[in-house]
């Protein structure tokens, strides 16, 4: 992903982070894998001018990571200094009056979760030893979570939703999944190798034979692989989406023949919508 990706569509859903920042709230982003959460987040924070620090949580996160520790040799030598303390992600962020945000909050365990809740009703967190950090105008928190049913994840706690507003994030209109494909992939695909990759990775979130559909990041990376395969689509499919879906069954027919199928019959609607076209 390019470092400032240009935002395509979401006019909505960036209306309402923009408000919901403006107006001082946390946010939620809730959507699927590869929706454009980050990107969405990352965008806002930018037009707004806003710093945005980045955690990316995971069931083995600590509140002395998320916070900031001391650093122990210095402690040693000098005591607890002020200046000895290591700032982590979220004393930088109330700092900086930045925006933490927050891969994935529900996969960080209980106790992390509830560091933030001071610091989200009050600005304030309260470190042994350093005492009170303070949060600077503008701070935020603004957190992932894919919805519940497409992971076996821990739901957040009552106490940490009721502070925050909800952002949703559905899967793009396919103008947006064409546009989007165009922009970020990085070895300038054909318009019909574009249009494959969107129609079959598209194919996988509406095709009864898959439990679980791929994002426009398996587009994107479908229209790369099959440029530089000579347009090959089938083929890029077959290394880029055993990675990203799951078969209902997957003891039956392989994934290649599946794709290899899904293909076909995307090709026959081509023709049939457009008989002139090969
Ligand atoms: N509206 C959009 N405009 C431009 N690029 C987008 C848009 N939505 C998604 N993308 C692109 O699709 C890819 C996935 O987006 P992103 O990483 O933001 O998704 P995510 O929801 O944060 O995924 P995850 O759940 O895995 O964290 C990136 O390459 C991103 O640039
Ligand atoms: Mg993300």
């Amino acid at each position: 992903m390019p470092l400032h990706p240009v935002i395509v569509g979401r006019d909505t859903e960036t209306e309402a982070l923009h408000a919901c920042l403006d107006a001082g709230r946390h946010v939620l982003l809730e959507g699927p894998v590869g929706v454009g959460k980050t990107a969405l987040a990352h965008a806002t924070c930018r037009a707004l001018g806003r710093g945005f620090v980045r955690v990316d949580g995971d069931g083995r996160y600590t509140e002395a990571r998320l916070v900031g520790a001391f650093d122990p040799p210095a402690v040693l030598a000098s005591g607890y200094r002020p200046e000895h303390f290591l700032a982590g992600p979220l004393v930088r962020a109330m700092r900086e009056g930045a925006v933490l945000f927050v891969n994935e909050l529900n996969r960080m365990p209980e106790g992390v979760q509830n560091v933030l809740l001071p610091a989200m009703d009050e600005g304030r967190v309260v470190v042994p030893q350093l005492g009170e950090v303070s949060a600077a105008a503008g701070f935020a928190v603004v957190a992932t979570q894919n919805p519940t049913e497409f992971v076996a994840t821990a739901a957040l706690s009552e106490a940490l939703l009721d502070r925050f507003e909800l952002v949703r994030l559905d899967y793009q209109s396919v103008f947006d999944e064409l546009a989007i494909v165009t922009q970020e992939a990085r070895c300038a695909p054909s318009a019909a190798v574009i249009a494959q990759a969107v129609a079959l990775t598209r194919a996988t979130r509406s095709d009864p034979r898959f439990r679980r559909g791929a994002s426009v990041r398996a587009a994107i990376a479908i229209a790369d692989i099959a440029t530089r395969l000579g347009n090959d689509v089938a083929r890029a499919a077959t290394i880029a989406l055993p990675t990203r879906v799951e078969l209902v069954d997957p003891q039956g027919t392989a994934l290649s023949d599946v794709l290899a199928d899904v293909l076909a019959e995307l090709k026959k609607k081509r023709t049939s919508a457009s008989p002139a076209l090969p």
